[in-house]
Formats: structure tokens, C-alpha cells, sequence
């Protein structure tokens, strides 16, 4: 496969600074104990308050860094915004897009989220444009609907450069599995994940839709990740809870190997 794992920790609403640098602290000493061995690309994702003094922990490592939002706007009149900018300035390479926590309870759609992703490449950051269905979409049978309209909704704000649009991450997160212990299957998710690729090869060409990533969030530790990641279209995780114990992390990036 010629896409390279990604493993990244979502953090969400957690962590005071001193938390975030003993948990990203844990996570360095757990890398350099694998030294020599085939890792796969991690990113974490703390809170705005702590990216700074968990960047500093992470200059210079392996660990890359990201937001868990942006504004759409460039810098101005927008209280309580930030713009992709400040994430870079502060060392960020990446940003989560469209988390459904973001689409349930702010009230963000797929076109907002689509217009976040040009901004956030604008500002020279990789965007993670996070889809998935509910519960009651998926027992009603429409989660490809679902899917569908979510990822229709990039196409028109990608970029024209084919580089840039093979950096692309995109991931898919079953609502009802977020936080609820509750993994999709294997095959579940892999389902999802070639049917967003068939997406992409229609949409962007076999080049560049063999490139995207594509990872699985939603209940994944470490004694059910090597098998979701074993699966052809998925290319990692997208990890909530347990990417806040540094332990469970690196189990689950033990289960992505390169
Ligand atoms: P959990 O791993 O806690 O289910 O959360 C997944 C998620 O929402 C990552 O963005």
C-alpha cells in the first residue's frame, strides 16, 4: 500500500496544560522506546490552550500537531474564531474538520465544513474532513446517502493542485460509535471506507484517490485496532478516548506498524 498510516489523538475538551505536557510527555517516551521500529505517522490534537506547550514538547519529533477546528474566515471581526494562521504559528501541520460534535451541536453542515477545508489549505494546513452517520440514519438504511452528501460536499473547494489534493485526510466516524464503546465492525467500516474511495476515484482519479487517507474513529483502543487497521481502506485512526492515556495510544499505534 503506498499510503502511510496515521494515527491521531483527538483530545477534544481536555486537558489544562499541565495534563496535556505529562500525557504528550508520555507519548514521546513510549516513541523513543519503539526506536528502530516501523511507526506510523502520529499527530495529536490538544485543545487551543495547550497547542503551544505541547508543540514545544513536540518540535523537532516525529509527533506532528493539530487544531480540532478553525473559522472559515480570514482574520477579523469574528469573536472567538481563530484562523488557520494562528494553528501554523503555533506549529500546527494539520486540523479536524467537521467532527460531528462540531455538525450535532454547533450547527455545522457539510458546506461550512467544505469551506473550512479551503481555508484550512489556504493557510497551508491538512485538512481531516471527519464524516458519519447516525444511529437512526444508519438503521434506516442510509448511511452511503449520508456518506455521499457529506463528501460531495469537498469536491468543489478542493484545490486544483494534485499534490495538495493527495494530502487530504478524510475520516470516517460512525456517530454511534463515538465515545459509546461501540466499534463498527471491521467489515462495517470497511464498507464505508472503499465506498468513499470509489468517491474519490470517480471524482479526483485512481492517482490521487490511492493516495488520500481515509482513517476510522469511534471506540478504537488497543485490543480492537490492529484489526480495523488491517482492513485495505483503512489508513489509521481517529482517536478519542483513549488517545488521552498515553499507554492506550500507544497500543494503538502499535497496531498501525508503518
Ligand atoms: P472515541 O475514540 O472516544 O470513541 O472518539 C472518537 C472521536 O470522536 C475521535 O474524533
Amino acid at each position: 500500500m503506498s499510503r502511510r498510516g496515521l494515527v491521531a489523538g483527538n483530545w477534544k475538551m481536555n486537558g489544562l496544560i499541565g495534563v496535556a505536557d505529562s500525557l504528550v510527555g508520555g507519548i514521546l517516551d513510549g516513541l523513543a522506546k519503539r526506536a528502530g521500529k516501523s511507526v506510523c505517522e502520529v499527530l495529536v490534537c490538544p485543545p487551543f490552550t495547550a497547542i503551544q506547550s505541547v508543540g514545544k514538547r513536540v518540535g523537532g519529533t516525529a509527533i506532528r500537531l493539530g487544531g480540532q477546528n478553525m473559522s472559515e474566515h480570514k482574520p477579523g471581526a469574528h469573536t472567538g474564531e481563530i484562523t488557520g494562521q494562528m494553528l501554523t504559528e503555533l506549529g500546527c501541520t494539520y486540523v479536524i474538520l467537521g467532527h460531528s460534535e462540531r455538525r450535532s451541536m454547533y450547527g455545522e453542515d457539510s458546506a461550512l465544513v467544505s469551506r473550512k477545508m479551503a481555508s484550512a489549505y489556504r493557510d497551508g494546513l491538512t485538512p481531516i474532513v471527519c464524516v458519519g452517520e447516525t444511529l437512526a440514519e444508519r438503521e434506516s438504511n442510509r448511511t452511503l446517502d449520508v456518506i455521499g452528501e457529506q463528501v460531495s460536499a469537498i469536491f468543489p473547494n478542493l484545490p486544483a493542485d494534485e499534490a495538495k489534493r493527495q494530502q487530504l485526510v478524510l475520516a470516517y466516524e460512525p456517530v454511534w460509535a463515538i465515545g459509546t464503546g461501540k466499534t463498527a465492525s471491521p467489515e462495517q467500516a470497511q464498507e464505508v471506507h472503499a465506498f468513499i474511495r470509489k468517491m474519490l476515484v470517480d471524482k479526483l482519479g485512481n492517482d490521487t484517490a490511492s493516495k488520500v487517507r481515509i482513517l476510522y474513529g469511534g471506540s478504537v483502543k488497543p485490543d480492537n485496532a490492529s484489526v480495523i487497521f488491517s482492513k485495505p481502506d483503512v489508513d489509521g485512526g481517529l482517536i478519542g478516548g483513549a488517545a488521552l492515556k498515553a499507554e492506550d495510544f500507544l497500543g494503538i499505534i502499535d497496531g498501525f506498524p508503518g
